[in-house]
C-alpha cells in the first residue's frame, strides 16, 4: 500500500515452482517473487489481453553463495508491514534437497529494486519505455514493444538476496515446515522481532532476531504425541499463538514468564523480551541472594571399585557447563539434558569436593556440588537429598556399564 502513491500500489506473490532448467544438478525445484501493478486491467486487443501487462517474476535466493548451497524450496512466508512500505520485511521459510530448512530476511525496498533497476533474462537489446512492469493508469494503451518484453521475458536477470547477503538468517537440520513473526517492545522500550517456527513433529521454536544473529530463546511442545502443524496465526496483542494440528488446535502463550522465575540472572540471560524481571512489584519477585544460596550440595558415599558418575542437569543450552575437583577443571561429557562427570572406579584418593558450574556470558554460577565419601550413602542435612542422592546413585550403577560402554 502507499497512501501517497495509489497508482504504484502493487502485488508481491511469492511462491515455488518446477525448475525450467531439468539438468540432474539442478534443483527440481525454484522459489520466487513476482509483482503485479494493481492498476493493470490487461493488455489492448492484438496483445495481452483479459492478461496481466505489468506482471514480472525474480528468482528469491536463500543460501550460502560461495559455496552454490541453496534452499530452494519456499514453504511459508510472513510480511512484517511497516507504515513505510519499504521498511516492511518479508521471513521466508525455505527448505532444501538435502533435507535441511532456513529462514532468510528480506526488504521490501531491496526485493523492488531488482524489479525497477535489473535486465530481463534473454532480453539484450535497449529496453522501451514506459519500462514493462512500470504502473499505467491505462494498461490498454500500453505500446506494443513494452508488451513483448512482459510477454517473453518477465524473467528478471537479478536476483533476490537477502538482508544478510551471504548466509541465511537461521538453518537448521530440522523440518520446520511454518513461520510467523511477532514484534515486541521490551521494558526497555527497544522492539525486537521474535520469529516462531513450527516443526513437523509440533514442536514450535522461539527465536530472537539479534541483529544478523538468531538466539534460540525456547522450544515448546504443544502437542501430546506427535503431530504436524497445519497452520499457525498470531495474535500479538493478546500475546498468543494459535496453531493448528491434524483434530486439534493449542494456544501459546508466549509470555512464559514463569518459565525463568527461579532468579533475576536466569530471567535476563533467557533473552526474551516478553517477560522483564522487577525487585519489589509482580508475581515473578524474588529474593535474588536466596535463590542463590539455595542447598545444591550433596554427600554421597561410594564403595571403592565401583564406576560411577556424577550428574549435573543442563537448564541452558546457551551455557556451557564444566565439572571442578580440587580447584582443577575436569571435562564432562555434555548431552542434550545433563552434563556428566565419568569416574571409572571409586578410589580412596578421588573423595572429596566436585562442583558443576554454568557459564553463560560472563555469569557463572554453582549448579550442582557433590561431596563424595567412601563408604555407606547418607546425606548432608534433610532427607529429601538423602533421597534423591539414594535414586540418583542407584540409576548411576544400572547404567554405568551402559555409558562406559558407549564412550
Ligand atoms: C529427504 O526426505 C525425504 C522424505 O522424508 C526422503 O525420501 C529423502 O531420502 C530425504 N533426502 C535426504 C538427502 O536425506
Ligand atoms: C516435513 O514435514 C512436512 C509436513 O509434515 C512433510 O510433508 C515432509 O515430508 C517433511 N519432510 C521431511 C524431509 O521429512
Ligand atoms: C492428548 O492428551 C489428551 C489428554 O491427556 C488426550 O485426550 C488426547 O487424545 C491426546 N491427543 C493426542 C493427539 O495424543
Ligand atoms: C515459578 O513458576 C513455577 C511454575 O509456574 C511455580 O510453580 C513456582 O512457584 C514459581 N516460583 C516463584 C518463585 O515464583
Amino acid at each position: 500500500k502507499d497512501k501517497n502513491d495509489p497508482l504504484n500500489e502493487k502485488i508481491y506473490v511469492l511462491f515455488r515452482e518446477k525448475n525450467s532448467d531439468t539438468s540432474p544438478e539442478a534443483d527440481p525445484w525454484i522459489s520466487r517473487v513476482a509483482r503485479v501493478c494493481k492498476v493493470d486491467e490487461g493488455g489492448p486487443k492484438q496483445l495481452l489481453q483479459n492478461i496481466w501487462t505489468s506482471f514480472l517474476k525474480a528468482r528469491l535466493v536463500c543460501g550460502i553463495p560461495r559455496e552454490s548451497l541453496y534452499f530452494n524450496r519456499l514453504q511459508d512466508v510472513f510480511i512484517q508491514h511497516a507504515d513505510d512500505w519499504r521498511d516492511s520485511q518479508v521471513y521466508a521459510l525455505f527448505s532444501s534437497s538435502w533435507n535441511s530448512t532456513a529462514v532468510c530476511i528480506y526488504s521490501l525496498a531491496e526485493l523492488d529494486f531488482v524489479f525497477e533497476h535489473s535486465t530481463f533474462k534473454g532480453y539484450s537489446e535497449a529496453i522501451p519505455t514506459p519500462r514493462p512492469g512500470m504502473c499505467v493508469k491505462q494498461s490498454n494503451s500500453i505500446p506494443i514493444s513494452t508488451l513483448q518484453i512482459i510477454k517473453d521475458h518477465p524473467d528478471m536477470k537479478d536476483w533476490i538476496h537477502p538482508i544478510q547477503k551471504d548466509t541465511p538468517f537461521f538453518t537448521s537440520n530440522k523440518n520446520f515446515t511454518k513461520i510467523a513473526v511477532d514484534r515486541v517492545q521490551a521494558s526497555d522500550e527497544s522492539i525486537h522481532s521474535v520469529l516462531l517456527l513450527a516443526k513437523d513433529n509440533g514442536v514450535i521454536l522461539k527465536i530472537l532476531e539479534d541483529g544478523s544473529k538468531a538466539f534460540i530463546i525456547s522450544e515448546t511442545h504443544l502437542c501430546n504425541g506427535s503431530a504436524p502443524v497445519h497452520s499457525m496465526k498470531l495474535d500479538s496483542e493478546k500475546r498468543k499463538l494459535f496453531v493448528g494440528y491434524p483434530g486439534q488446535i493449542s494456544v501459546l502463550d508466549l509470555q512464559r514468564c514463569q518459565d525463568y522465575n527461579a532468579s533475576c540472572e536466569e530471567c535476563v540471560l533467557s533473552r526474551d523480551p516478553y517477560c522483564a524481571w522487577t525487585e519489589q512489584e509482580g508475581r515473578f519477585t524474588r529474593d535474588v541472594q536466596q535463590a542463590l544460596t539455595a542447598p545444591l550440595g550433596i554427600e554421597l558415599s561410594v564403595p571403592t571399585g565401583v564406576p560411577f558418575y556424577l550428574s549435573c542437569p543442563v537448564d541452558s543450552n546457551h551455557a556451557t557447563y564444566k565439572w571442578e575437583h580440587d580447584q582443577k577443571s575436569i571435562p564432562g561429557q555434555q548431552t542434550q539434558s545433563e552434563c556428566l562427570l565419568l569416574i571409572p572406579a571409586m578410589t580412596t584418593d578421588i573423595h572429596g569436593n566436585y562442583k558443576c558450574t554454568s557459564h553463560e556470558l560472563d555469569y557463572t554460577k554453582t549448579v550442582r556440588e557433590y561431596n563424595l565419601l567412601i563408604g555407606q550413602v547418607r546425606s548432608a542435612s534433610n532427607d529429601a537429598f538423602k533421597l534423591r542422592a539414594q535414586d540418583w546413585l542407584m540409576a548411576a550403577f544400572a547404567t554405568s556399564a551402559f555409558y562406559l560402554r558407549s564412550l
